[in-house]
C-alpha cells in the first residue's frame, strides 16, 4: 500500500488531521488499533475553543456543531460562598466558547471521511513505524492474520497517550515532562437540565466540583475524589449529595438530579514530550501531551497541532517547502506549555490537595484577586477561549 501521509489513530486529532488533508488533495491513510464505535464510546471534555471551531469550520464539518453546539460567551468561579463570572466574551475582544461534546465532534469527522471516501483502516494490529530518519519510511501492520506495509512520505502520530508514535522515538533523542495529582474527578452524565446555563468551576473546601453540560437536557458534572474510590463507593445519591454539598447556596438549591447514565473516574496529569517531530514522523496530540481537564485544553490542544502541522505538511507537500518540518515542535510547544500552564493553575487553584490551612488561604487569595482585578479576569478569559495560533509562513 502507498499513501502520502499515513495517519496512526483515528481519535480526533487524526480524523481531523485526514479530513483537512483531503480537502488539499493529499492522500491519506487511517489506521487505527479500535472499532469505530469503541472510538465513539469514549467520553470526554466538551469546551472548543474559538480556534477549534474556526478549524472545524474550515474543514467542513461544523454544520451539527453550528447548529447544536451552545455558545458561551462566560464562565463562573465560586469559592468561599461567592460565585463570580468572567465575562469571556467582553474580556477577549469578542472570542467565545461552545459546548459541544468530544464524541460529537469524533463522530462529525468520521461521517466527512467517509462521505469524502477516505480510507481508514479500523482494527489495525500491531502497527510499527519504520525508518522514519530516512526519506522512505513506511508503517506495518497486521489486519485479519496478514502483514501489511503502507509506505509514505510522513506519518502523522496521532494515537493518544498510550499509542506507540511517541515510544518509537528514540530514547535519546525524547525528553519528558511530567506531574502526577494526588486525586482524580468522578464524572456524571444525566438526563436533566443542567443547574446554571454556563459552566462553574467551584473550588471548596470538601474538594472541586465542576457544572458542566451537553445540552438543554444533558449534563455533565464531576467531583474530585480519591484515586483508591472505585465508581462503585459512589451510588447516585452519594454524588449528588457530594456535589450540592460544594456548591453556592443558590446553586445547589437549583441542582436537578436524577439517574446517572455515565459515571467513570479519571486521574489527572500534565504531560510533555520534547520535541514533536523526529525525522519525518511527527507526534500530534495526546501522543504528546496530556494536560488535566481543569481549564477543557486537551482537544483544544490536538486542533492547535494539527492547525500547525496541516499547514505545514500542504505547503511541504504542495509547494516543496521542506524548510517548515523542522519548525513544527517550536511552533507546537510554545503554545502547548502556555496551555500547560493555565491547566495547571487551574488545577492548582481550584483542588484541596492537603489539610494545610495556609494553601486553602492562597487559593481563595488567589482566586479573589484574579476575580476582583480586570487584569486578573482578562488573563483567564484569554487563556480560557484559546490562545492564537502562530502562523505558518
Ligand atoms: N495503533 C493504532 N491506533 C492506536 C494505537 C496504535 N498502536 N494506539 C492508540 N491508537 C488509537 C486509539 O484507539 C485512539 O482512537 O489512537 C487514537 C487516539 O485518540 P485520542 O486518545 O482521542 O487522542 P487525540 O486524537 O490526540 O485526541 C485528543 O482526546 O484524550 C482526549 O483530552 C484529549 O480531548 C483530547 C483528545
Ligand atoms: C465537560 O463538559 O466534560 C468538561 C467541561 C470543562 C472542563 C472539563 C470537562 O474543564
Amino acid at each position: 500500500m502507498k499513501t502520502q501521509v499515513a495517519i496512526i489513530g483515528a481519535g480526533p486529532s487524526g480524523l481531523l488531521l485526514g479530513h483537512l488533508l483531503h480537502l488539499q488533495g493529499i492522500d491519506t491513510v487511517i489506521l487505527e488499533a479500535k472499532s469505530p464505535d469503541y472510538v465513539l464510546g469514549r467520553i470526554r471534555a466538551g469546551v472548543l475553543e474559538q480556534g477549534t471551531v474556526d478549524l472545524l469550520r474550515e474543514a467542513g464539518v461544523a454544520a451539527r456543531m453550528d447548529r447544536e453546539g451552545q455558545v458561551h460567551e462566560g464562565v463562573a468561579f465560586s469559592f468561599a460562598g461567592r460565585q463570580e463570572r468572567i465575562d469571556l466574551k467582553a474580556l477577549s475582544g469578542g472570542k467565545t466558547v461552545t459546548v459541544y461534546g468530544q464524541t460529537e465532534v469524533t463522530r462529525d469527522l468520521m461521517d466527512a471521511r467517509r462521505a469524502a471516501g477516505g480510507v481508514s483502516i479500523y482494527e489495525a494490529q500491531d502497527v510499527a513505524l519504520h525508518d522514519f530518519y530516512s526519506d522512505k519510511p513506511y508503517v506495518t501492520f497486521v489486519r485479519d492474520g496478514q502483514t501489511i506495509e503502507l509506505h509514505c512520505d510522513y506519518i502523522a502520530g496521532c494515537d493518544g497517550f498510550h499509542g506507540i508514535s511517541r515510544r518509537s522515538a528514540p530514547a535519546d533523542r525524547i525528553r519528558t515532562f511530567e506531574r502526577v495529582y494526588p486525586f482524580g474527578w468522578l464524572g456524571v452524565l444525566s438526563r436533566t437540565p443542567p443547574v446554571a446555563h454556563e459552566l462553574i468551576y467551584a473550588n471548596h473546601e470538601r474538594g472541586f466540583a465542576l457544572c458542566s453540560m451537553r445540552s438543554e437536557q444533558l449534563s455533565r458534572y464531576y467531583v474530585q475524589c480519591s484515586l483508591d474510590d472505585k465508581v462503585e463507593d459512589w451510588s447516585d445519591q452519594r454524588f449528588w449529595d457530594e456535589l450540592r454539598a460544594r456548591l453556592p447556596q443558590a446553586t445547589a438549591a437549583a441542582l436537578v438530579t436524577g439517574p446517572s447514565i455515565e459515571k467513570s473516574i479519571a486521574p489527572l496529569r500534565s504531560f510533555v514530550a520534547e520535541p514533536m517531530q523526529f525525522g519525518r514522523l511527527f507526534l500530534v496530540g495526546d501522543a504528546a501531551h496530556i494536560v488535566p481537564p481543569t481549564g477543557a485544553k486537551g482537544l483544544n490542544l490536538a486542533a492547535s497541532d494539527v492547525h500547525a502541522l496541516y499547514h505545514i505538511l500542504r505547503k511541504t507537500l504542495l509547494q516543496g517547502r521542506t524548510d517548515l518540518v523542522a519548525q513544527y515542535s517550536g511552533i507546537c510547544l510554545r503554545r502547548i506549555w502556555k496551555a500547560e500552564r493555565f491547566s495547571w493553575w487551574m488545577t492548582s487553584v481550584l483542588h484541596r490537595f492537603s489539610d494545610d490551612g495556609f494553601s486553602q488561604r492562597m487559593q481563595l487569595a488567589e482566586l479573589d484577586y484574579y476575580t476582583g482585578s480586570e487584569a486578573g479576569r482578562t488573563t483567564i478569559a484569554e487563556n480560557y477561549v484559546g490562545l492564537p495560533y502562530e502562523p505558518i509562513e
